[in-house]
């Protein structure tokens, strides 16, 4: 390549500038509508045709432009919103890289009709390419306060963009979406959106400073309120100090037109600004995949307010995404507190009804005496698996017959099986499983002491093992461990794989099938010294009278079962205290600040009316409560995030390669990143 630099037209530079943030219409809508806001306006009226593409009307009410400001709105870099580059720390305004209306006259062609309210008419200009259209100039004409801005034509100049617009409807949806997210923060403005020939508009908020919860019900219907939180958290004792409203629905709430909880509503407004943040809207996805089992779309609104100093706003020209500080111990303190309500309220919705019954039909819990009571082993060393406890039936590890031209790192995963005992690991799979063949989970070849034969342990260990996705499992048991993320996500290498490995999924599933295979055999973890009363710990929950005394006499009358199957020990003295909680991984304690709500969530998701069901539902609830969650570490902690890393892969990482049976349940907690061959392509073309 041989060619003369030189420097591009100013022409081409701005068009394809324009392209990045004129993306779509709906990304115009966007940028026109923070104009109307900046402006400070209290109506907002919005005319599309053709999903915007043959035009955009846009209407304020707001401070208007001036007649001398008009020659320079449409130039690129002309705002009157930033001055100096610290500014950008202390902004009000969404608007301030003076380059949305330039774009779009590179991307269109626009009019714009102002008014302020000093003039006694307004003005109009029509725009080409951030200037003035040649031979056009700036007229008098009749006009209200407030702007009116009308982009025709968008794309006309860029056929391929055009093209990729897949319909008008299609667009039209997403620009309905987007302002209908706006008009719900800015509840004192009134917005309207109407399309084509159509009179009535599809989005309306009246704008009569009215609340969210209220501009919710104009906007997305009655029924999206009936079971929705509103809080607030607060953290102005940390390092991180934020303010978060939010609004989320509850356990009870579903939206039948939305298939899975994956398609979830995720509006996330930070510092006023609507914008995207993926880690944050994963831990709210995953927060709700583990408290409610059924398919459900919930929908969750968030206003954070940060210190801006924290915050980086000019990521990408579109202003759709920010970073900011102390980013993981400010998810984990939103994800938190909406979880901690969520399973409040549903205490106290399910404990009037589940009462009802508990009333009717009071000894309707029908139990299959336990067999006679030999000593439980406490000794949680006595329940590991032994390596050797298989060896006999062991195969050959399927990653040992690899073919080396087709891993990544093969000496360095040798070093890594050594140094990690995987060597000792003697479960081991075919690569295939044949679809026929029945497996048999490892947990299952354990000798206990005292042997469990209720039918229904029985049928729940065995959908264990009907359930098993045979790919995952051959993941599993074959893996290499690459490396800790965070306490949420690892990365595993199977094959020539990199899978990012979701943890709390898996070890909600280990700790489900542990609870199961140990039944009426777990050790105990002692809470000492004193150990906690029940009511102290569910006050933490709730404050609610009624479900305080519902969860004690619940536990009470539970007593005996509660130690002898599952070595959940309470006083019997008052107050109620709890003892003890069971073993179900070797030197395994659970995050202890969940305790509250495990207790809690006992009196509202356990079925205690049906052996199999209540067995299913507290191995369940218990998995909830054991699962690995993201621990925050405070800088004094030095080196205990190393060991919690050291504890997810050695104690984690390894009872999943070893006794886990993963169902088809868990995948989507494994996502696929790359593949050898990928990345051979990639080096090979440095
Ligand atoms: N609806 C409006 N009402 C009043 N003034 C407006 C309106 N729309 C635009 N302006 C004026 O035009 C200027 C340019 O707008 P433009 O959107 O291009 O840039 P910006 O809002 O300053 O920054 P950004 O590119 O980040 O949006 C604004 O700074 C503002 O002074
Ligand atoms: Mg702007």
């Amino acid at each position: 390549m041989n060619k003369k630099i030189q420097k591009l037209d100013e022409t081409v530079v701005n068009r394809i500038a324009a392209g990045e943030i004129v993306v779509r219409p709906c990304a115009a809508i966007k940028e026109l509508v923070e104009n109307s806001l900046d402006a400070g306006s209290h109506t907002i009226q919005i005319h599309v045709k053709q999903g915007g593409l043959k035009s955009i009307e846009i209407r304020d009410d707001g401070c208007g432009i001036s007649k001398v400001d008009l020659p320079l709105v449409c130039e690129r870099f002309a705002t009157s919103k930033l001055k100096t580059f610290d500014d950008l720390y202390h902004l009000n305004t969404y608007g301030f890289r003076g380059e949305a209306l330039a774009s779009l006259s590179y991307a269109g062609h626009v009019k714009i009709i102002s008014k302020i309210a000093e003039s006694q008419c307004a003005y109009v200009c029509e725009y080409e390419d951030g200037k003035i259209r040649p031979s056009t100039s700036i007229k008098p004409c009749a006009g209200t306060n407030g702007t009116l801005i009308i982009i025709e034509d968008l794309f006309y100049n860029n056929p391929i963009r055009l093209k990729m617009m897949k319909s008008s409807s299609e667009e039209y949806t997403r620009m309905v979406d987007c302002v209908m997210k706006m008009a719900l923060r800015n509840t004192h403005v009134s917005f309207t959106l109407k399309r084509d020939t159509q009179i009535e508009p599809d989005v309306y908020t009246n704008g009569k400073d009215t609340t969210i919860l209220q501009n919710m019900k104009m906007l997305y219907g009655a029924d999206m309120v009936k079971d929705m939180y509103e809080t607030t958290i607060n953290e102005n004792d940390t390092p991180y100090q934020f303010q978060c409203k939010a609004c989320f629905t509850g356990t009870q709430y579903s939206n039948s037109s939305k298939a899975s909880s994956s398609s979830m509503t995720f509006i996330l407004f930070i510092n006023g600004r609507l914008v995207d943040c993926q880690p944050l809207k994963k831990a709210i996805q995953q927060m709700y995949a583990v408290l409610i089992n059924k398919q459900t779309s919930p929908f969750v609104y968030l206003d954070l307010i940060m210190d801006p100093t924290t915050l980086d706003v000019n990521i990408h020209p579109s202003k759709n995404e920010v970073r900011f500080l102390h980013a993981d111990p400010i998810i984990v303190a939103i994800v938190q507190a909406i979880e901690h309500i969520i399973v409040a309220k549903s205490a106290k919705q399910t404990t009037t009804t589940t009462q009802l019954t508990f009333h009717m039909t009071p000894t309707s819990m029908t139990l299959i005496p336990p067999t006679p009571k030999e000593p439980i082993e406490t000794d949680p060393k006595s329940k590991k698996i032994s390596s050797d406890s298989t060896n006999s039936n062991a195969k050959k590890p399927f990653g040992t017959n690899l073919d080396p031209s087709r891993t990544v790192r093969t000496s360095s995963r040798d070093q890594k099986l050594d140094k990690h005992r995987y060597h000792n690991s003697s479960i081991s799979v075919p690569k295939k499983i044949p679809q026929s063949t029945s497996f048999v989970s490892p947990l299952a070849s354990i000798k206990f002491p005292r042997q469990i034969k209720l039918t229904s342990i029985e049928l729940l260990r065995q959908s264990i093992d009907e359930e098993c996705d045979a790919d995952l499992l051959n993941i599993i048991r074959n893996f290499v461990y690459v490396g800790t993320i965070d306490g949420q996500s690892s990365l595993i290498q199977h094959d020539t794989q990199l899978y990012l490995i979701h943890t709390r999924h898996l070890s909600q599933e280990l700790f489900y099938q542990l609870c199961l295979y140990h039944f009426g055999n777990m050790g105990t973890i002692s809470l000492e010294p004193e150990p906690p009363s029940i009511e102290d710990l569910i006050r933490l929950e709730t404050n609610n009278e009624e479900v305080i005394e519902y969860v004690i006499d619940l536990l009470k009358e539970r007593r005996e079962m509660l130690e002898d199957y599952f070595s959940v020990r309470l006083s019997s003295t008052d107050p109620l205290r709890l003892e003890t909680l069971p073993i179900l991984l070797d030197t395994y304690v659970p995050n202890l600040d969940y305790l509250p709500q495990y207790l809690l969530r006992l009196s509202t998701e356990i079925n205690w009316n049906d052996e199999h069901e209540c067995f299913r539902t507290f191995a369940d609830e218990i998995s909830k409560f054991y699962s690995y969650r993201m621990q925050i570490y405070s800088e004094e902690d030095g080196d205990s995030e190393e060991k919690q890393h050291w504890a997810i892969e050695h104690l984690l990482y390894h009872a999943f390669k070893t006794m886990l049976v993963p169902s088809k349940h868990l995948r989507q907690a494994f996502v696929k990143l790359t593949e050898v061959q990928q990345l051979y392509k990639v080096f090979e073309r440095c």
